[in-house]
């Protein structure tokens, strides 16, 4: 009897380690196209080019200052600050709204992987 309920609990110890491992992969990935949507529908593309500066920095170079830093990109996307345009003049950065962690990190690592 206790080795029965012994190994149901090492059943499913396995169970949930393997789901882990399982859940990973998807984790790291970038879905581009949601990304790509959600960047649209903010109308960062107003200011962010991947390649070229326009009137804010490009998805290049940001990425490039940035180093991998997801956390404090998710920060730049949801808290607004005060940014400097290329013309001169200031203005709040845009903020995205969504409190989605997963679709803000997903498009962190979007930036990120230009
Ligand atoms: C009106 C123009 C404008 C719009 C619209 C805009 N940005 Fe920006 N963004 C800027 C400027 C200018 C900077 C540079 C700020 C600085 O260096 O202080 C910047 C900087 C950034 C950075 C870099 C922050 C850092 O610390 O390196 C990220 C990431 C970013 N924007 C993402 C976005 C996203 C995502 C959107 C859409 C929700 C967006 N921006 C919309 C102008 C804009």
């Amino acid at each position: 009897m206790i080795e029965l309920s012994l190994r149901r609990s090492l059943l499913v110890a396995l169970t949930a380690a393997s789901s882990l491992l399982l859940a990973f992969p998807a984790v790291a990935q970038v879905d581009e196209d949601a990304a790509k949507l959600l960047f649209k529908q903010n109308e960062c593309g107003k200011c962010h080019n991947p390649e070229k500066a326009k009137k804010g920095p490009s998805l290049k170079k940001i990425a490039k200052d940035n180093k991998g830093d997801e956390k404090k990109l998710i920060q730049h996307l949801t808290v607004s600050k005060k940014v400097k345009l290329d013309d001169g003049t200031e203005e709040d950065h845009k903020v995205i709204d969504s409190k989605d962690q997963k679709a803000l990190g997903n498009l962190a690592k979007w930036i990120l992987s230009h």
